[in-house]
């Protein structure tokens, strides 16, 4: 499967939801997850992401790799999003600021 990363926290640019095959993105209020379940590891959302968000499980840095699990934790309970929409509105003041598990909304 991919995953989507932290960076994509207050961010959620949603590029990644238009290129997507099959529909496995999940939509939180301020961050998006892949269902691992529906994941075809096509990988072609990963370069659409402005935040860099987005690795196939394989991948995933080190200091990453929690959200393995937060994808597979929240996908059952987010809902589908299927196309992409306005990021939130402070994203890119947001993207690559560190430590933002914390702001993380389920
Ligand atoms: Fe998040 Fe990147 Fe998609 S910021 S919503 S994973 S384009």
């Amino acid at each position: 499967t991919h995953v989507v990363t932290e960076n994509c926290i207050k961010c959620k640019y949603t590029d990644c939801v238009d290129v997507c095959p099959v529909d496995c993105f999940k939509e939180g209020p301020n961050f998006l997850v892949i269902d691992p379940d529906e994941c075809i590891d096509c990988a072609v959302c990963i370069p659409e992401c402005p935040a860099n968000a987005i690795f196939a499980e394989e991948d995933v840095p080190s200091d990453q790799v929690q959200f393995i699990a937060i994808n597979a934790e929240l996908s059952p309970t987010f809902p589908t999003i299927s196309r992409a929409k306005d990021s939130l509105p402070d994203a890119d003041d947001w993207n690559g600021v560190g430590d933002k598990l914390q702001y993380l909304e389920r």
